[in-house]
C-alpha cells in the first residue's frame, strides 16, 4: 500500500510516496513564488500552492500502481492567513508565518488585551506571524477584504479543502492561530470575540491523523487514483516533522533547519512557558509540545552563500572551516526579525567582531554558528523550565550539512541523532496518512516501526567548552543592539 505526504513549504511543495513499511518510493518537488511586496511583508498565492501540488502529485504517481494509493496527508507552513469569500475565491494573497506587518495589532493584543489573558485563553501570546494579529491587520487596513471573509484557514487546510471539499484543520496547526484554546483543544470564544469573527468562519477541528474526506472524484480521475483515496488532515510542518523524526510521546526533541529554525520538545501533558517565549502547541500524536521558532535559519546560510558570496557550492565553503569554537566573528541571524525568544520584528541581521584578518570563511562560519547560538537561546529557555533534553534529532535542508550537525551538537552540548531521511514534514505527513488509514494503530506505533536513527553526532568536550564561552558572548550582542534595531528598522 502507498501513502502520500505533502509538505507545503515556504519555497516549494515537497511530495513523498511511502509504502506501508515506511520505505520512500518516490518524491517530487515544485517551487513557487514568495513575494515581499513591502519590507517585512511576506505573501504567497494559494492558487499556486494548489496548482503546483497537482503537478507534483501527477509526477509522484506517474509510474506506480495507482490502485495501491490509500491516503494523502499534509504538513504545512504554519500560521499563514488564507481567506475565502462566499464563492470560495481567495480574497487576497496569503499572509505568511514570517510576515511582520501586524506590529501594532500585536502591541494591542499583548498590552491592551494583555499577555496574561492571551496566555489564559490560548496558552500563547501574540507574535507578528500568528494568524489572529494578521486578521486584525486586515480588519484595520483592508476593511473591504475583511467584510468579504466567509472562511479562514491555514495553508495546508486550503489544499485539503480543494482536494476533498472538507473545511477543517488539526489541533497542531490551529495552535498557531492564537484562536485556539490549546489546552482544551477547542476554539476560544474570547479570541473569536476579540477578532470580531463568527465561529462558522473557522474550520472544524480534528486530530492530525483523522480522515476528513476522500479525494474529489474529478481530481481522482484526473490523477488516475481511486475515488476512495482518503484525505487525512495532517499537521503544521513542525509537528509533522516531529512525527517524521520519531519525536513523539514525552520528552523528545527535534531541531528543524529549514527556512525557519525550530526546536520542538514533545510532551504527553499540556504545559506553558511562564514567559511565553516558547510556543505551547498541540502535537500531532494527540499530546502537546513546546517550540522555539527562529524566522531565519538555513535561509541565513542560503542568503549569505548565494546572494552575498554568489555561490551555491555550500560544501566547498564549509570544508574551509577548521577551527570550531575559535571564531572571532559573530552573526545575528535576525534577517526577518525574530520570534523566539526575543519576539522582536525589528531585530535585524548583524556581523560583529571583524578585524583586518577576517576572511569570508570566518563569516561563513559565523553564519552557521549564529543560527546554532540562536537555537541555543530557545534551548536555554526550555532548560530554565526544568525540561530535560538529553539528545535531539535533526531534519530539514540545513541538516544535510555534517559540519552544521556537529556544530549544533557542540553548541547545545547534547548528541544530535540523524535519521534515515531529511524529509521531516512530508515523511511525517505520509505516516499520519498511514495511521489515518488504519495501517498503524497510533502515531507512536508508526514512529516506532518506521523511524530509524542511522548516525549520531556527539559533542566534543573541549570544543563544547569553547563554544560555551562564545555563546555567553553571543547572548550579549542582541540586548546591546536592540535599541539600534528599533530606530533603524
Ligand atoms: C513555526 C513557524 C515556521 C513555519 C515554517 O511556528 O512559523 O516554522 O511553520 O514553515
Amino acid at each position: 500500500m502507498y501513502y502520500i505526504g505533502i509538505d507545503l513549504g515556504t519555497s516549494a511543495v515537497k511530495l513523498l510516496l511511502m509504502d506501508e513499511k515506511g520505505n520512500i518510493e518516490n518524491t517530487a518537488t515544485r517551487e513557487y513564488n514568495l513575494s515581499f511586496p513591502h519590507p517585512g511583508w511576506s505573501e504567497q498565492n494559494p492558487y499556486d500552492w494548489y496548482d503546483k501540488t497537482i503537478e507534483g502529485l501527477s509526477e509522484l504517481v506517474a509510474d506506480i500502481d495507482k490502485s495501491k494509493v490509500m491516503g494523502i496527508s499534509f504538513g504545512g507552513q504554519m500560521h499563514g492567513l488564507v481567506m475565502l469569500d462566499r464563492n470560495d475565491e481567495v480574497i487576497r494573497p496569503a499572509i505568511l508565518w514570517n510576515d511582520n506587518r501586524s506590529v501594532s495589532q500585536v502591541e494591542y493584543l499583548n498590552t491592551k488585551v494583555g499577555k496574561g489573558k492571551l496566555s489564559e485563553y490560548t496558552a500563547n501570546i501574540a507574535f507578528a506571524g500568528f494568524t489572529a494579529p494578521k486578521l486584525l491587520w486586515v480588519r484595520d487596513n483592508e476593511p473591504d477584504n475583511y467584510s468579504k471573509i466567509s472562511k479562514i484557514m491555514l495553508p495546508k487546510d486550503y489544499l485539503a479543502y480543494r482536494l476533498s471539499g472538507s473545511f477543517c484543520t488539526d489541533y497542531s496547526d490551529a495552535s498557531g492561530m492564537l484562536l485556539l484554546d490549546v489546552k482544551n483543544r477547542k476554539w476560544s470564544d474570547k479570541m473569536i470575540d476579540i477578532c470580531g469573527i463568527d465561529k462558522s468562519m473557522l474550520p472544524k477541528l480534528h486530530e492530525s491523523y483523522d480522515v476528513v474526506g476522500t479525494l474529489k472524484p474529478k481530481i481522482a480521475d484526473m490523477l488516475g487514483l481511486g475515488r476512495d483515496v482518503k484525505i487525512i488532515i495532517g499537521a503544521g510542518d513542525n509537528a509533522a516533522a516531529a512525527v517524521g523524526t520519531g519525536t513523539v510521546g514525552d520528552g523528545k526533541c527535534n531541531i528543524s533547519l529549514g527556512t525557519s529554525g525550530t526546536i520542538f520538545i514533545s510532551s504527553k501533558d499540556f504545559g506553558v512557558d511562564v514567559n511565553n517565549a516558547l510556543h505551547s502547541f498541540a502535537h500531532a500524536d494527540g499530546g502537546y509540545h513546546l517550540m522555539g521558532c527562529m524566522l531565519s535559519a538555513a535561509s541565513c546560510n542560503k542568503w549569505w552563500m548565494e546572494d552575498i558570496l554568489g555561490t551555491s557550492d555550500f560544501s566547498t565553503a564549509q570544508k574551509r572551516i577548521k577551527k570550531l569554537g575559535e571564531n572571532h566573528v559573530f552573526f545575528l541571524p535576525y534577517l526577518m526579525g525574530e520570534r523566539s525568544p526575543h519576539n522582536d520584528p525589528c531585530a535585524r541581521g548583524a556581523f560583529v567582531g571583524m578585524t583586518m584578518d577576517t576572511d569570508a570563511s570566518d563569516m561563513t562560519q559565523a553564519v552557521l554558528e549564529g543560527v546554532a547560538f540562536a537555537l541555543r537561546d530557545s534551548f536555554e529557555v526550555a532548560k530554565s523550565l526544568g525540561i530535560k533534553i538529553p539528545r535531539t534529532k535533526i531534519c530539514g535542508g540545513g541538516a544535510k550539512s555534517l559540519l552544521w550537525r556537529q556544530m549544533i551538537a557542540n553548541i547545545l552540548n547534547i548528541p544530535v541523532d540523524v535519521i534515515e531521511t531529511n524529509e521531516g514534514p512530508s515523511m511525517g505527513a505520509a505516516m499520519l496518512a498511514a495511521v489515518g488509514c488504519g495501517e498503524y494503530k497510533s502515531v507512536r506505533e508508526a514512529s516506532e516501526a518506521i523511524v530509524r536513527v542511522v548516525d549520531s553526532y556527539e559533542p566534543r568536550r573541549e570544543t563544547a567548552l569553547k563554544y560555551n564561552d562564545r555563546y555567553n558572548e553571543f547572548r550579549q550582542i542582541y540586548p546591546a543592539l536592540k535599541g539600534v534595531f528599533g530606530s533603524i528598522s
